[in-house]
């Protein structure tokens, strides 16, 4: 079996975390039994050609997360299955089964928060060592507000990648996009200012702003982005502090910016001085066509104020975001972080600075995409089978989100409650506009739902649909219902 491993010395990944990840899935795959020998250090040093510290270092690893176990004298071997078995990441069969038992039966549409079987718990736990080993009493002390600077070092060399080209001293580090949110509106906004946003938009923004008391204007969105005629229109009229907007799969529809719209946009910013507020969540997930630009790797005036979580690419509990700042801006909005928290914690914006320099970040993404797109084409296939046809939405080909319009006759909320009663959730639409709510419309999710609660979710949906639509059709054409003349 150990014929099988391949280290490419081409990858970003170091080479001793590829052989560690090839064994670790020869274990996991049982194809390495209990109590098997690993090869000397010596033979598979020569037989794949690298250094002998390439396969201590890789072999240690294995160790520290009590995969494999050394004798002294005899070489290393392959724990036995008891003892490794909460140690590896459980199988797509076990992790689904075990989120369908943690969820006591729901099928949970309704929210973006993802499922804790994607988490990867087992190289957080290892870089989390590492870091209190390598900086002990360190990682704890006081952090400097605008973030830790291996880790703004790390991200501006990441973001290279979308073409975003900036310096680390652009990059504020904060709690949560949500607490990105509250800074940006802290720094910008007063009493009577006024806010542009989508409609619909992410209510967390909405609740953000509202706080500082300002008129919120909102502007519809269309399936290939913002209706850019009402914005100039509105922008003739107003001069907002800034427009928040989500151009890659928006929360809560899914729909993306045209490459056009995005361009136009930034001209509109430029002709009106209008400061954008980038909100990107999970541009990364795209899972057919081209990869999606966001808005700041377009922009050439520093019109926009990039915000970027890490909830939905690692853990949201890990509480990391960060935002890129055109430099005019930097100092007032690390005042605003000051006043809120100080910092963010320092110990896991090091276990994250690890994870960008030692692990591989983008096979973490391909992970979660390769999961996510099997729930999206689970999710599509079912919406074309179990829905009735007069039901409107458009295939996103990425995000976590579908928008749904039904028919004007459905009432969402008695859905929704006969829903809750099959063990299906959904979000209505209602909670996504801050004004003058579109009653039917609901957001569905694939974020914390199974393939196979994805099947068997729909079906359910499709069932109700179709009998609320044949009780609306009896009810209109029942005659016994029908004013006497
Ligand atoms: C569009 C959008 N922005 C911000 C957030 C908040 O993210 P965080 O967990 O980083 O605070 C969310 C969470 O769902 C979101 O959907």
């Amino acid at each position: 079996m150990i014929k099988t491993i391949q280290l490419e010395k081409e990858l970003t990944k170091p080479l001793y975390l590829q052989l560690y990840s090839q064994i670790k899935r020869l274990i996991e795959e049982r194809k390495l039994q209990a109590h098997d020998k690993l090869p000397s250090i010596r033979r598979l040093a020569e037989e794949l050609q690298v250094n002998t510290v390439t396969i201590v270092n890789g072999y240690n690893v294995l160790e520290e997360e009590g995969l494999v176990y050394k004798k002294v004298g005899s070489g290393t071997f392959v724990m036995p299955n008891e003892e490794i078995k909460d140690k590896l990441e459980p199988s797509k069969e076990e992790s689904d089964e075990l989120e369908l038992k943690k969820r006591e039966g729901i099928i949970n549409f309704g929210t973006v928060a993802p499922s804790p079987s994607l988490f990867p718990i087992q190289s957080f736990k290892r870089l989390l060592n590492q870091v209190l080993d390598r900086d002990q009493g360190y990682a704890f002390g006081y952090q400097k507000s605008q973030g830790y600077l291996p880790l703004r070092e790390s991200i501006a060399q990441y973001v290279e990648k979308y073409q975003i080209e900036i310096g680390s001293e652009q990059i504020q580090i904060v709690s949560g996009a949500q607490q990105g949110l509250d800074v940006l509106a802290k720094t910008f906004l007063d009493y009577g200012d006024t806010v542009f946003v989508e409609r619909p938009t992410y209510p967390g923004a909405i609740s953000a702003f509202k706080s500082r008391k300002v008129e919120l204007i909102d502007i519809p969105i269309e399936k290939d982005g913002l209706n850019l005629k009402k914005l100039e229109k509105l922008l003739k009229r107003y001069k907002p502090k800034f427009l928040y907007l989500m151009p890659n799969f928006q929360n809560p529809t899914g729909y993306s910016y045209s490459l056009d719209k995005k361009k136009e946009l930034l001209n509109l910013a430029d002709q009106y001085e209008l400061l954008i507020i980038e909100d990107d969540c999970v541009s990364d997930l795209s899972y057919l066509g081209q990869p999606r630009k966001s808005l700041k790797a377009l922009d050439m005036e520093d019109k926009v104020i990039y915000l970027k979580s890490f909830s939905k690419l690692y853990m949201p509990g890990l509480r990391l975001a960060f935002m890129i700042i055109p430099s005019s801006y930097c100092e007032d909005i690390l005042l605003s972080k000051y006043l809120s928290d100080i910092f963010t914690d320092g110990l896991v914006q090091r276990v994250l600075d690890l994870y960008f320099r030692k692990e591989d970040w983008q096979e973490q993404l391909n992970c979660l995409k390769e999961k996510y797109s099997q729930r999206y084409q689970v999710m599509i296939t079912a919406l074309k089978k179990y829905l009735p046809s007069d039901i409107d939405y458009i295939e996103p080909e990425g995000g976590l989100n579908l928008w749904l319009k039904l028919p004007q006759q459905i009432s969402v909320s008695k859905l929704h409650k006969t829903l809750r009663k099959d063990g299906v959730n959904i979000a209505p639409g209602a909670l996504f506009y801050h004004t003058k709510p579109r009653k039917n419309r609901i957001r569905l999710s694939i974020a914390a739902v199974t393939c196979q609660q994805i099947e068997t979710g729909i079906q359910r949906l499709g069932q109700r649909l179709k009998e609320e639509l044949e009780e609306e059709k009896d009810y209109r054409f029942d005659d016994s219902l029908m004013p006497l003349v």
